[in-house]
């Protein structure tokens, strides 16, 4: 395990039965109070941003931050890679012309939409989120940003939880999770 996994996991706490009764959520609310674990995260996520690195998914021309905890991990790793941010938001809440995708969550359902003149034609981009569950928010957003005309060059979580085999839904896509649960 590495020093920033083990400061990772140290810093995310277990909530049981919430949202609901039988769902154990992992809350990220420790690790975002701690500057240095949250710059560390922010660090090696924009490195898979950034063209600085062997093992890097690539220069990207825009980072997708996925409504809500998406935003607090993508906007700084968007700014520290030098490009622009874009939110994927929950129905109804952008202002302008969207394109929407639906999709089930490990508990209901939602729908994620995008402007629709988000990106520039052929635009690559890095999706950043904290959570990968289910993998249903990744999957609609992958294909919510090829809609909208881009190249989604990777997925990139702070934590990938394994029994709920999301990385399954993601077949093709360049996904990288700092911890794996
Ligand atoms: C959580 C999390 C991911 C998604 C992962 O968001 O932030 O976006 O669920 O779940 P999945 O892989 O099963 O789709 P949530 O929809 O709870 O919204 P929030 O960020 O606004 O809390």
């Amino acid at each position: 395990m590495t020093e920033l996994t083990s400061l990772i996991l140290s810093r995310i706490r277990d909530v049981y039965d919430y949202p609901q009764p039988g769902v154990l959520f992992k809350d990220i609310t420790p690790l975002l109070a701690d500057p240095v674990a949250f710059a560390a995260v922010v660090d090696e996520l924009a490195r898979w941003a950034t063209a600085d690195s062997a093992d890097t998914v690539g220069m990207v021309d825009k980072v997708v931050g996925i409504e809500a905890r998406g935003f607090i991990l993508a906007a700084p790793v968007a700014c520290q890679a030098g490009v622009g941010f874009v939110p994927v938001r929950k129905k109804g809440k952008l202002p302008a012309e969207t394109l929407s995708a639906a999709y089930d969550l490990e508990y209901g359902s939602a729908t994620v939409e995008v402007h629709r003149d988000a990106f520039a034609p052929g635009d690559r981009v890095l999706i950043v989120d904290d959570v990968l569950a289910t993998g249903g928010t990744a999957q609609a957003t992958v294909e919510l940003v090829g809609r909208a005309g881009a190249e989604v060059v990777g997925v990139a979580v702070l934590m990938e939880l394994a029994f709920l085999k999301g990385r399954d839904r993601l077949e093709g896509v360049d996904l990288r999770s700092l911890v794996i649960v």
